[in-house]
């Protein structure tokens, strides 16, 4: 697979399936960011900011005399986020089609580096920790937020989601070859390995239980997931019966959704 093609849509058609992990997790990582020293004055680098949420929180947080660089490598990603953005963002946060590769060539200085479900996607993660440590200087924090992808679940079960990616469950090392969905298993070691002091590591994994938390995996950004599927092989065919499967299962009160697992870790140079 090639390595500059990311998995989802992206640019405005791609904003629902981002949304979803804004709604699923940006709770979780609010806390954990204040809770790793994010303050006022602070000089962030957001890598792979996807439609911006976070980026716009962290400018909120670091204030005026603070500073967000927020990358992403898709420029019809960035051109979407500035015009979804545009009313509320800060003169202090620039949104920049950047590579997550190409860090060390940035001119601004950061203190902070924030990034969250972007190594699972590259084939190259560990070489991008080993650029946020360059790239901070002596007491810099990196927190990373990166995916369990085949922690994911249903039950009662459906093969729409969680099974295919059963096969995951034990990555072999996929460094420099391919991408690994179940790259949070090994951010903790990857991180400790590259020099980083870990202050701080946790697991979490939101349970969808409403019918409303549910429906998030129905509605357009389905579309994301079915185009996920026919790229790895499912037929259009199987995919129909698998995602009225899903629909059942939504529609069951009594039916629940494990989504992907995020392994956070809080490292300091
Ligand atoms: C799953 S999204 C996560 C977005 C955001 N961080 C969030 O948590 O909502 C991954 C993002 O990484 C971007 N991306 C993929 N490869 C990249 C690279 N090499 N450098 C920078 N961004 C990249 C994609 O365009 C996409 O916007």
């Amino acid at each position: 697979m090639r390595e500059d093609i990311y998995d989802f849509e992206v640019g405005k058609k791609g904003q629902e399936g981002l949304d979803i992990l804004d709604i699923m997790f940006n709770p979780h990582t609010k806390r954990c960011l204040e809770h790793a020293g994010l303050k006022p004055g602070m000089r962030v680098l957001d890598i792979g900011c996807g439609r911006g949420a976070m980026s716009l929180w962290l400018a909120q947080k670091v204030g005026v005399t603070g500073n967000v660089i927020a990358i992403d490598n898709s420029e019809n990603q960035i051109n979407a986020t500035i015009d979804l953005t545009k009313a509320q963002a800060p003169k202090w946060l620039h949104f920049k089609v950047h590579s997550a590769y190409d860090i060390e060539k940035l001119t601004e200085s950061v203190d902070f580096v924030y990034c969250r479900f972007i190594l699972h996607h590259l084939n190259n993660p560990t070489q991008v920790i080993e650029k946020v440590y360059e790239l901070l200087p002596k007491g810099g924090i990196f927190v990373a937020e990166e995916g369990v992808v085949s922690a994911a679940f249903t039950y009662p079960k459906v093969a729409a989601w969680g099974q295919e990616r059963t096969d995951a469950r034990y990555p072999h090392d996929t460094e420099g070859e391919d991408r690994d969905g179940n790259f949070g298993m090994k951010l903790h070691h990857q991180m400790k390995q590259t020099g980083f002091e870990i202050h701080y590591a946790d697991l979490y994994q939101p349970l969808l239980y409403t019918n409303e938390q549910k429906q998030l995996l129905g509605g357009p950004a389905r579309e994301g997931y079915k185009q996920y599927a026919l790229a790895h092989g499912i037929s259009e065919k199987e995919w129909e019966k698998n995602a009225k499967e899903l629909d059942n299962l939504i529609a069951n009160p009594a039916g629940v959704i494990g989504f992907y697992q995020s392994c956070l870790v809080v490292g300091r140079k």
